[in-house]
């Protein structure tokens, strides 16, 4: 080979590697805005893939509106789930209840071949809805169905709430809204809608803290006969039996106005259900279940106090942890009771002129005094403390780990506490960043900052009186984050303990 040629050889050699790379780059661009368009229904054969790109919510299939899209979205970083979102709001309305979460990554797949089907080669399948339909799709309410040829819905995720419930969406007795840090649910009984906290493990649905009992103005509930729930678009939450003549009717302050956009509800991490109304550009709060802050069961934290009208406390003299700023010691959130021999050990706190928040809802016994119910309450070690009424000689004993009292002028009620001393004083991993939020009951919490943010918020009301943080906490409803909903859905898997 002479000069020339070799010349003529690496020349074209640069051009074919140039030419490469266009064509790889353009072939890679083409493929990313493939995966990442959104179509407006899939049939058997479809497949996706997470997109490694992709920090926050892939789409999938879009509504006919684009208001709704289905999609992947990232929990914890680095695993995901099927979600339904609001597009312009980006929050959460719906996402599949995945017991075992998958990994964002390249052998997860979501598939259609009759069942809507997430799974990985290795793992198999994480979540199917077991159908053996034609189509899936999105509609404009936000109900993801999967329906055989001839339209007819055999699966709908209408039918299986997570939080939230939107308008006309059908509520039954056998469904429930579970808040996303798993705490708190909403569910229908024989005759009245309960909201319920779960503070410790177990099947129950846990202590019931709001019962809302049907009103029946303008029709009876026939014994024996189930009844369901609907938001309704004229600006309530309507219970029903049979017909359409509400048994119940909780309006909204909309109540009856026309609004500019679409209702929901939803059963938020505070424990309170809340309903908002969509302006076109942000959701308005316009119900709450829970009026008075003071009567949710956990709004000043484990054994925090709320004062009506003042802010928040600590049982302890409102003396706070001072590394955590918490009144008590993390491990005592994660204590399961005070019965096996590493945890039995405790001290006791006694306060008088507090009360339980919705003591009218829980089992009592009655004693003499005092020191009869603490006794009570000392020799059990399933028991957390107990809270008496000089006056009835009610006793209440408190099978779970202490929540939030209020306090009250009354210093004839008394209360008995019991506080972990076995558990290693703020001995948790916080990471860099990583803030710590509002912790409620068993299960901690741990996250994003926008958790970090809400304890911020809280602690700020701390200091501003409750009825300062609840006007913060959302009676204007807009201007939350993008994705709120996902960053506390992903905490339920994050149970983790302190010690
Ligand atoms: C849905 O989209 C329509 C326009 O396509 C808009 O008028 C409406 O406000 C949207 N609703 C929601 C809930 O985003
Ligand atoms: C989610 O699945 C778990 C386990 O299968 C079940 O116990 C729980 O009730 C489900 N939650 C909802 C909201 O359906
Ligand atoms: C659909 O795919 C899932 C997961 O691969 C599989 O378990 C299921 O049997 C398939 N269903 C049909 C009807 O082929
Ligand atoms: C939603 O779909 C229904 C039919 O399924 C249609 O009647 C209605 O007009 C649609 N609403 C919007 C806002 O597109
Ligand atoms: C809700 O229930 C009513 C009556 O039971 C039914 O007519 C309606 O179609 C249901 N709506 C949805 C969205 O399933
Ligand atoms: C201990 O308390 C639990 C509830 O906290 C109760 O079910 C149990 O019967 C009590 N045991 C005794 C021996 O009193
Ligand atoms: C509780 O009631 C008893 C009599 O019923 C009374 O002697 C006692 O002083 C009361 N205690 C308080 C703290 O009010």
């Amino acid at each position: 080979m002479n000069m020339t040629e070799r010349l003529r050889l690496r020349l074209r050699l640069r051009l074919l590697t140039l030419l490469y790379v266009i064509s790889c780059t353009i072939l890679n661009t083409w493929s990313v805005v493939r995966a990442s368009t959104s179509q407006d229904h899939l049939t058997s054969g479809f497949k996706a893939t997470p997109n490694p790109a992709v920090s926050t919510f892939q789409p999938i299939l879009t509504d006919s509106t684009g208001n709704y899209s289905l999609g992947f979205l990232r929990l914890n970083k680095t695993q995901l789930t099927l979600a339904v979102v609001h597009v312009l709001s980006s929050e959460t309305i719906w996402h599949a209840n995945i017991t075992r979460l998958p990994g964002w990554s390249d052998p997860t797949q979501l598939t259609f071949n009759g069942s809507l089907v997430v799974s990985d080669p290795r793992s198999g399948v994480f979540w199917s809805t077991y159908t053996d339909g034609d189509r899936v799709w999105l509609s404009n309410t936000s109900n993801l169905q999967v329906e055989t040829s001839d339209g007819s819905a055999l699966w709908q995720s209408f039918d299986f709430p997570t939080d939230t419930l939107v308008e006309n969406q059908n509520f039954t007795s056998k469904m429930s809204l579970v808040s996303s840090n798993g705490i708190y649910s909403m569910r229908l009984g024989q005759d009245f809608m309960g909201l319920y906290a779960k503070f410790k493990s177990g099947s129950d649905p846990g202590q019931i803290y709001l019962k809302r009992r049907a009103m029946q103005a303008k029709a009876e509930i026939v014994q024996g006969q189930p009844i369901y729930a609907v938001v309704e678009s004229d600006g309530f939450l309507g219970m029903y039996q049979n017909g359409t003549t509400p048994v119940d009717v909780q309006s909204f302050s909309s109540y009856q106005q026309p609004v500019s956009g679409v209702r929901r509800v939803r059963m938020e991490t505070d424990g309170n259900l809340k309903g908002y109304f969509w302006t076109g550009s942000s959701w308005i709060l316009d119900y709450q279940a829970v009026s008075d802050p003071c009567e949710l069961p956990c709004s000043c934290g484990p054994y925090g106090l709320c004062q009506p009208g003042k802010g928040c406390g600590c049982l302890n003299n409102n003396e706070t942890e001072p590394q955590t700023g918490r009144c008590v010691s993390p491990g005592n959130h994660n204590l399961v009771d005070f019965c096996s021999a590493y945890d039995n050990k405790y001290k006791a706190l006694r306060s008088s002129g507090v009360d339980l928040p919705y003591k009218e809802l829980m089992g009592y016994q009655i004693m003499e005094n005092f020191q009869e119910c603490e006794n009570a309450c000392e020799r059990n070690c399933t028991c957390w403390g107990a809270v008496y009424r000089n006056t009835s000689g009610f006793c209440y004993i408190l099978d779970y780990p202490i929540q939030t009292l209020v306090r009250v002028a009354d210093e004839s009620k008394m209360g008995y506490f019991k506080v972990s001393e076995g558990v290693g004083k703020g001995k948790m991993d916080v990471g860099v960043g990583v803030g710590v939020g509002v912790l409620c009951g068993a299960i901690l919490v741990i996250g994003g900052g926008l958790v970090g943010y809400g304890w911020y918020r809280m602690r700020r009301g701390k200091q501003r009186g409750v009825s300062g943080y609840v006007k913060e906490e959302g009676i204007i409803g807009g201007g939350v984050g993008p994705y709120k909903d996902l960053g506390a859905a992903s905490f339920r898997s994050v149970e983790l303990s302190a010690r």
